[in-house]
């Protein structure tokens, strides 16, 4: 990574973009009519994804601007320097190798004299084991039952990733173990998670980067009080040590720690200081997921992310769908003013899915300085939200349709549901892709003061029932939600979220703008205990806040 990002306002490309946002007149019913090839023209395919631009605010002239300004800051060269293992995570000094965690096992990728792919594939095999063997009913809890539950212990990407995947891929979990999650230090989220389940048939995965973190740490005692507890009457000759043994795995790039917590290392899967935890699903990360799934379906999830990073190495700029739609982000949020991002599943399964995506994008590009510690020259980020249609429809899209404010869609659906099922004649799946491509339709082309007197309404209230239009979405769409395609989707907001990134300059494989919160909570946690020092230091509010907590506090 050079020392200087180039600063995308001070390109050409940047100049006739702004120049094109200032005399924008958005016209999708025109420019539909006027250009029977558009749609065609706007589609494009990677992998199992059929991905429709043509609904965005783009034309030609825009998108070449667009095109040009990808190379101006130089995307296709950062993108080979991440793909090679060059350290572009420059603020902590590591390369940024998802990527190599999906690469087919007879690839090499040398990175610093160390063969990084055997290393991912020698790691995979020893989970395949594993899951192979909890699946099978081979590893049982320490009193020889079977293991009929498994317990994520983890938070951020090591949580939102696999809960995400695990609820997306559920139709795949055949006699898979069912699989909880608790990622919250509210001590509620251990008590529900745990609820109703039996000590002897669970087992526990502690996942966590760094294995130092507070919330997943606090909950793995919580946990291993729990097991031991739970068990106290049922140990025979085992000890409480053989409990956890058995009862007790941990995923981690800090193996260290691990055994400091109690936890055999040869019960622990590693991943390295390369992965970034919200792009770590794919790495060790995962095991949940392949306890759940399977080894077969799992590798067949790598896969798919492989296809898309294929794709997005060498598809040509004008059809590479990462590309396209970083750039087009960029274009929505610098030059028309969008602030957010919706991203609006069609499928339930994926109903973690936007949840999964506001880590990814808001940890990667929320930043205010560049790689070399530069201010940003313009804005940066995106606020990724969204719900799974139709629930959304009943709820926030009267903003989309007739707010004040430009929100960029992404729909995303499959042509065939997991569960298909009727309503007499109907097809419910067909009822629901109904709605998917309404919305899309009517925020695209909207309806007229003309067409809206057309049906006899009242003219005092035509303003409020006229709907703008040229609101933009992109419509994602695959033949069914397999794990390839799941892993496909992912990795397209990945190189998404890459592309965003390099137009601002910005390092997306930093965090710190997560530690001061930790820092103040180590402050906070002795004041509220009673410290009347570390009181004597909090500011008034969090003074008065504290003195509330301890007036109110049941005994
Ligand atoms: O606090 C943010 C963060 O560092 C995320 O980036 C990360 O995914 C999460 O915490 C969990 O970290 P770990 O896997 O090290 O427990």
């Amino acid at each position: 990574m050079t020392a200087t990002p180039v600063d995308p306002t001070s390109t050409p490309a940047w100049s006739q973009l702004a120049a094109l946002a200032e005399h924008f007149e958005p016209d999708l019913r025109g420019w539909f009519a006027a250009d029977p090839d558009r749609v065609a023209r706007l589609t494009h395919v990677a992998g199992d994804l059929h991905v429709d631009l043509s609904k965005a605010l783009l034309t030609d002239e825009v998108l070449a601007a667009l095109l040009a300004l990808a190379e101006q800051v130089q995307v296709a060269e950062r993108r080979e320097a991440m793909f090679a293992g060059e350290r572009v995570n420059v603020t902590e000094d590591r390369a940024v190798l998802h990527t190599a965690l999906r690469l087919p096992v007879d690839a090499h990728l040398e990175v610093e004299g160390r063969d990084v792919v055997a290393g991912v594939h020698e790691v995979l095999e020893r989970i395949y084991d594993f899951a192979r063997r909890v699946r099978s009913g081979a590893w049982t809890g320490v009193t020889g039952e079977r293991i009929r539950t498994v317990v994520n212990i983890g938070i951020g990407g090591s949580d939102l990733g696999p809960v995400m995947a695990y609820e997306a891929l559920e139709p795949f979990r055949g006699e898979g173990p069912e699989c909880r999650f608790i990622s919250n230090i509210d001590p509620t989220d251990a008590a529900t998670t745990l609820a109703g389940l039996d000590p002897a048939t669970t087992l526990f995965i502690v996942s966590s980067k760094t294995f130092g973190t507070l919330e997943t740490l606090t909950n793995a005692r919580l946990c291993r009080t729990w097991l031991l507890e739970g068990l106290a009457d049922r140990l025979g000759e085992a000890s409480e040590a053989d409990a956890v043994a058995q009862h007790f795995v941990a995923v981690s790039t800090a193996l260290d720690k691990v055994a400091d917590f109690g936890i055999d290392p040869a019960n622990a899967f590693g991943f390295w200081d390369w992965v970034g935890g919200r792009y770590s699903l794919d790495s060790a990360i995962g095991t949940s997921l392949v306890l759940a799934i399977g080894p077969e379906r799992f590798a067949e999830m790598l896969a798919g992310f492989h296809t898309l990073d294929e794709h997005f190495r060498t598809a040509p700029p004008e059809r590479n769908v990462p590309l396209l739609m970083g750039l087009l982000n960029v274009w929505y949020t610098n030059f028309l003013g969008a602030q957010s991002h919706a991203v609006l599943p069609y499928a339930q399964l994926l109903h973690r899915f936007p949840a999964y995506l506001q880590q990814l994008t808001m940890e990667s590009n929320g930043k205010g300085v560049r790689w070399d510690g530069s201010p940003v020259t313009t804005d940066t980020g995106e606020i990724f939200w969204g719900e799974p249609g139709t629930n959304g429809q009943h709820a926030f899209y009267q903003l989309i349709h007739q707010g004040t404010r430009l929100v960029p869609a992404d729909f995303i659906t499959v042509a065939n549901p997991a569960h298909p099922l009727r309503d007499g004649d109907t097809d419910v799946h067909e009822l629901f892709l109904a709605n998917f491509l309404a919305q899309t339709r009517a925020l695209a082309f909207g309806k007229t003061a003309e067409e809206v007197r057309a049906e006899g309404v009242a003219e005092a209230v035509v303003p409020a029932r006229v709907f703008p239009g040229n609101r933009p979405s992109t419509s994602i769409i695959a033949p069914e939600l397999t794990p390839s395609v799941l892993g496909q989707l992912v990795a397209l907001y990945e190189h998404i979220t890459f592309t965003q990134g390099i137009v601002w300059g910005i390092d997306s494989f930093d965090q710190w703008g997560v530690e001061l919160g930790k820092q103040l909570a180590q402050q906070v946690g002795p004041a509220i205990a009673g410290d009347a020092e570390a009181l004597a230091q909090q500011d008034a509010s969090t003074r008065a806040l504290i003195d509330y907590y301890h007036r109110h506090r049941r005994q």
